[in-house]
């Protein structure tokens, strides 16, 4: 399955999908990795494992189906077939939804319908709950609204945010590429 990765961050689910590539445990290929930040740090991991990556700032477009259809046009060059979204923080418009329908997917950091938009782990700790997680879905145009795919739970550690983050992103990249692998299969 020929996929593209969307991030605006660090990028660490990217890396985690792509070693599960190369380890044979993820039956896919990830063609594109696509950001709106040049900058951010999954650039760096990108270049490092020889993937092409496609860096557009929404703000140098008139609008953003006219990014999103940049984007769309870059996507069908390289056959991709899936969207991959992994701390892309942008919504995605109905350009892109009309152009991959059930095609793209999203991670976030919490027991969704909980705690949705920015900073998850930091809501979820404010708000005191004991229990949070992972979930993939599939992306619409509301902030992570789409229908559940997977989930995981995790333990909050008491007082302990910075722990309890590294838990959260461990299971995020067990529970991504076992939701993608059985989407893929
Ligand atoms: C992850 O927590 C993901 O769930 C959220 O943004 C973060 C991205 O982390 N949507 P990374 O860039 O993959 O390291």
């Amino acid at each position: 399955t020929k996929i593209a990765v969307f991030a605006s961050g660090s990028g660490s689910n990217f890396q985690a999908i792509q070693e599960a590539i190369e380890n044979g445990e993820l039956n896919a290929k990830v063609e594109l990795v696509v950001t709106d930040k040049p900058g951010a740090f999954v650039v760096s991991r990108a270049e490092k494992f020889g993937i092409p990556v496609l860096a557009l700032n929404p703000k140098e477009f008139a609008s953003k189906a006219d990014y999103e259809t940049a984007i769309i046009e870059a996507l069908r060059e390289c056959g991709v077939e899936w969207i991959v979204l992994a701390g892309y923080m942008r919504l995605i418009s109905a350009v892109l939804l009309t152009a991959y329908p059930q095609r793209i997917v999203n991670i976030h950091p919490s027991l969704l319908p909980s705690f949705p938009g920015k900073d998850a782990i930091g809501q979820a700790i404010e708000h005191g709950v004991k229990i949070t997680g992972v979930t993939v879905h599939f992306v619409d145009e509301g902030m992570d609204t789409g229908p559940i795919i997977a989930q995981a739970a995790v333990s909050v550690i008491d007082d302990d945010r910075e722990a309890t983050e590294t838990v959260i992103h461990k299971e995020e990249h067990l529970l991504y590429t076992k939701a993608l692998q059985q989407l893929f299969k």
